[in-house]
């Protein structure tokens, strides 16, 4: 008989069992239950609610159980739903009546949104320290080339020479960013839900903020309602995972690209590739592949919950067991990105000739010529204008902008000065941009220094 079947007379149909069991996803969520519920008892014995040999009992048989799942030697049955109830029932088979005082004043509903609290607060604090190994790929990846120039790319099309170290950087920008939001949800999240029972409270006198300091919680939900059919902090939590993921597919179509023939800009090791099965020359990137595919689970979970959630009516549905399932596989799929995606970025290795010699077409420095005439004074739209007849004139001569003389240039440029013509060196371009932010060698140089300081 299920621990709720008081008022049934009839079973529930084993297709049905089947389609509403949640153990099979959910049972990863034991160690969390266990502790909310060793929480919860401590709590009823203090206010006098069940006797505290009760909760003595209960604490030392939640302990055994948490030893036998741990163990593999606990038996998991769909007819008992979820591992609230499997845990709860193990209780009772074991302690009896004792272990039925175990759920006073308390619901699943209010169970089940303390359990994914918990555990995802371990979860955001294993995503945050895998991202803070990714960026420190990427950062001993920048600071082993530190002076390496590439052409940076606009509409993917060759647009001004940047470093190689800054491409890297703009990465770990972002990544800190995804940090700093998954931290922040965890903030908003970290409250106790407990003691909102099914939907209205208690009648206990439960004490609330006690079982809420026990488990490390910042303070308890306001609205027992809300608490319980709240799944904001799911969304938040995958909303920041869905950004995350985006940078990760970005990365990966960069590496993708830049280790293509046309390319030809790095090699990643041949741990993280795999070759074909026709053709034998090949080596494909497969894990940035891999990763710009499995990135799209964080969109489809965020989407599911959004989706989910978008027309219930307070408080608790059923529909909400389905969170997890989304929930769950965007975890996983971020810890199984950050376990591969960083070592591939730290063993990769550049063909710095190639990128140097992409980064050397002299087109790359017209801006350059543009800016240095408005260090003459000329208005930057004119600049602008006159620099496009140099391109064009040079196009229709079949000519490079570094292979024609002063005069030449002053045909299109009449203000050009000796200095023009000399523009066309990509390191001295990448010497000029040290303002904070930029690409110039000394501003890459300290942006390196802040995060390896910050990463340490
Ligand atoms: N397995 C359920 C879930 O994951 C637990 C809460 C069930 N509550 C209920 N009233 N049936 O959402």
């Amino acid at each position: 008989m299920a621990l709720w079947g008081g008022r049934f007379s009839g079973e529930t149909r084993s297709e049905v069992a089947k389609y509403s069991e949640s153990i099979s996803f959910d049972q990863r969520l034991y160690k969390h239950d266990i502790m909310g519920s060793i929480a919860h008892v401590t709590m009823l014995a203090k206010q006098g609610i069940i006797p505290e040999a009760s909760a003595e009992a209960i604490r030392t048989e939640l302990k055994n159980i948490l030893g036998r799942i741990e163990k593999g030697d606990f038996t998991y049955d769909i007819a008992l739903e979820d591992i609230h109830m499997h845990i709860e029932s193990a209780l009772i088979g074991v302690l009896g009546d004792e272990g039925a005082r175990v759920h006073s004043g308390r619901s699943r509903n209010d169970q089940v949104a303390l359990d994914v609290r918990l555990y995802l607060r371990d979860a955001a604090s294993e995503i945050i320290d895998g991202i803070r190994e990714m960026q420190r790929a990427l950062v001993l990846k920048a600071s082993e080339h530190p002076r390496q120039i590439m052409p940076g790319f606009t509409h993917l099309q060759h647009a001004q020479v940047v470093l190689f170290a800054h491409h890297m950087l703009a990465y770990v920008e972002m990544f800190d960013r995804d940090a700093a939001r998954l931290a922040d949800c965890r903030k908003r999240f970290n409250v106790s839900p407990l003691g909102s029972g099914a939907i209205a409270g208690s009648t206990l006198a439960l004490d609330r903020e006690f079982v809420a300091e026990l488990l490390n919680f910042d303070g308890v939900t306001r609205n027992s309602m809300d608490a319980v059919a709240d799944r904001d902090f799911m969304i938040e939590f995958l909303s920041a995972l869905a950004i995350f993921g985006v940078h990760c597919s970005r990365l990966s179509e960069d590496l993708i690209l830049w280790c293509g023939q046309e390319f030809d800009f790095i090699e990643l090791d041949d741990a993280f590739c795999t070759g074909s099965s026709l053709m034998p020359q090949k080596k494909n990137p497969d894990v940035c592949e891999l990763t710009r595919g499995k990135t799209a689970r964080f969109t489809g979970a965020l989407n599911a919950l959004l989706t989910m959630c978008k027309g219930l009516p307070l408080t608790y549905n059923r529909d909400l067991q389905e969170d997890k399932v989304a929930l769950f596989d965007a975890i996983d799929t971020a810890m199984q990105i950050l376990a591969v995606y960083p070592p591939m970025v730290a063993t990769m290795t550049l063909k710095g000739a190639n990128m140097e010699k992409a980064a050397s077409d002299p087109a790359l420095m017209a801006t350059d010529l543009a800016e240095a005439l408005v260090g003459l004074g000329v208005p930057f739209r004119t600049a602008h204008h006159r620099v496009g007849s140099l391109v064009k004139y040079c196009k229709e001569k079949g000519k490079q902008l570094d292979e024609i003389s002063l005069e030449e240039m002053r045909i299109t440029i009449p203000e050009a000065t000796e200095e023009f013509p000399r523009m066309f060196d990509p390191r001295a371009s990448v010497a000029k941009r040290n303002l904070t932010g930029g690409t110039g060698f000394d501003a890459v140089a300290s942006q390196l220094k802040f995060w390896q300081e910050k990463l340490k």
